[in-house]
């Protein structure tokens, strides 16, 4: 520990920032998102990825910035769009193009924890249906068994899907992400959900065949659902929406059973399939009240400092009810993604270490948290809403892919070298009655 700072971390602890394929790379052309944002209406004022931010063609540059940030991890994910653009076609290319970025990063100190599914499919794979296609189980072991036998061997960590409720919820549930073939729908949503825990599992036992000490997670966005005050009825039905997001998944990891409303099931494989907890933390949201079909109410009380395009109140005590929740797990957790939208970079010193604070105040509470990825290093593709968030560390001028280090970059970049921080940082940055 570095003992003269107030909120010092442990020595090994990795700081990093975290990002995904389809969002830095550009150009992911054989991708569902890809045909999906030329949809009228699917992508806020329009917006598409483009050359993004440019990961595909130099993805070095960036990780020389995380690596001047003093930072010792990277979360990043792999396209399985490039990697197989046709099925059973995989691109020797794009293979040794990962190579090259994972080898880069562990010239720069940069550990590399590698994400197989973020949100994307190959288009290929999307018109059979995906997650809902009789072979997907199948596919996703293939890819990733490719994966494994080309990249393993420069893989720290593995996180095999990211955010899994999220994804079930806005393209099932929601109309955000790209429609599935055979439709949403709360039955598809529940038998997609279900085969991702197949793809899940025989990602993990795959993996494990070839690298038994290679930790396996997910990322699990863990957010706390708030009741209305009053009303027991709400609470009730506050406690089991928060049940579905926030532990059905992790429960089905744990003891391979699946709890779904309409009965339980088991998956004969699935049982402790993971070795660590990554918990992606952002925000709350409050229970729609009375209940509508929208589930989550994201109206925030009117005095809440909230990220641009309504994202959420800044809420670092939220971060420590994570941390909490997923140190039930009896597992080694890594905050895999944290971070907020705020193009000014006003709230984002504060928002850094408060929510950093909350991180520590675990460690010291016994919770075994071994690392911190920023959510994000460079402003990226936000999904449907475009680029109207930025949530980078270096803000990103698209048209001339300049990059500005932001305040809070800047102080990040201190907090990683001296692996902590001061009262005083935090006093320095906190707005007023706060
Ligand atoms: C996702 C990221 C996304 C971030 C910020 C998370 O839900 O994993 O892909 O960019 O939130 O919205």
């Amino acid at each position: 520990m570095a003992q003269t700072l107030k909120y010092a971390f442990p020595d090994k602890f990795l700081w990093g920032t975290a990002t995904a394929a389809y969002q830095v790379e550009g150009n992911n052309t054989n991708a569902d998102w890809w045909q999906w944002e030329r949809v009228p209406g699917a992508i806020l004022e329009g917006h598409t990825s483009g050359q993004a931010s440019d990961w595909w063609e130099d993805a070095e540059a960036d990780l020389q910035r995380a690596a001047d940030l003093n930072n010792n991890a990277h979360r990043l994910s792999l396209a399985w769009d490039r990697i197989e653009p046709e099925p059973d076609g995989f691109d020797q290319a794009a293979i040794d193009r990962y190579r090259g970025i994972l080898t880069k990063m562990h010239d720069l100190g940069l550990e590399p924890m590698v994400t197989l599914y973020h949100f994307v499919n190959p288009i290929w794979l999307a018109e059979t249906g995906d997650l809902l296609a009789d072979d997907i189980v199948n596919r996703f072991q293939k890819y990733t068994a490719k994966v494994v036998a080309e990249l393993g061997d420069l893989v720290a960590k593995w996180v095999t899907v990211n955010e899994p409720m999220v994804y079930i919820v806005l393209r099932y549930i929601e109309d955000a992400f790209p429609e599935p073939k055979d439709g949403r729908g709360w039955a598809n949503g529940m038998k997609a959900l279900s085969n991702l825990l197949r793809c899940h599992a025989a990602a993990y036992h795959t993996i494990k065949q070839v690298y038994p000490q290679s930790p396996v997670g997910v990322a699990k966005q863990y957010r706390p659902i708030l009741a209305p005050v009053g009303g027991r009825a709400a609470e009730v039905w506050a406690g089991q929406l928060s049940t579905l997001f926030n532990d059905f998944w992790m429960r089905a990891m744990t003891d391979g059973r699946l709890r779904l409303p309409v009965g339980t099931s088991k998956i004969s494989y699935l049982a402790e399939t993971y070795d660590f907890v990554g918990v992606n933390y952002y925000t709350y949201s409050n229970v729609a009240w009375p209940p509508s079909p929208a589930l989550y109410d994201d109206a925030y009380p009117d005095d809440a400092i909230v990220g641009d395009g309504n994202y959420g109140e800044i809420y670092p005590q939220g971060m420590m009810m994570a941390l909490v929740w997923a140190s039930q797990f009896g597992k080694p957790i890594y905050v895999t993604e944290n971070g907020m939208p705020d193009a000014d970079d006003d709230h984002r010193p504060w928002f850094l270490l408060t929510h950093l604070r909350e991180v520590h105040r675990a460690i010291e509470r016994g919770i075994d948290v071994r690392g911190y990825y920023h959510w994000s290093l460079v402003d990226n593709f936000e999904w449907e809403r475009g680029w109207t968030q930025r949530f980078g560390l270096y803000a990103l001028d698209l048209e001339s892919q300049q990059r500005t280090l932001t305040e809070s970059g800047k102080l990040y970049k201190k907090i990683c070298k001296a692996g902590g921080f001061a009262g005083g940082d935090l006093a320095k940055v906190m707005p007023a009655g706060y």
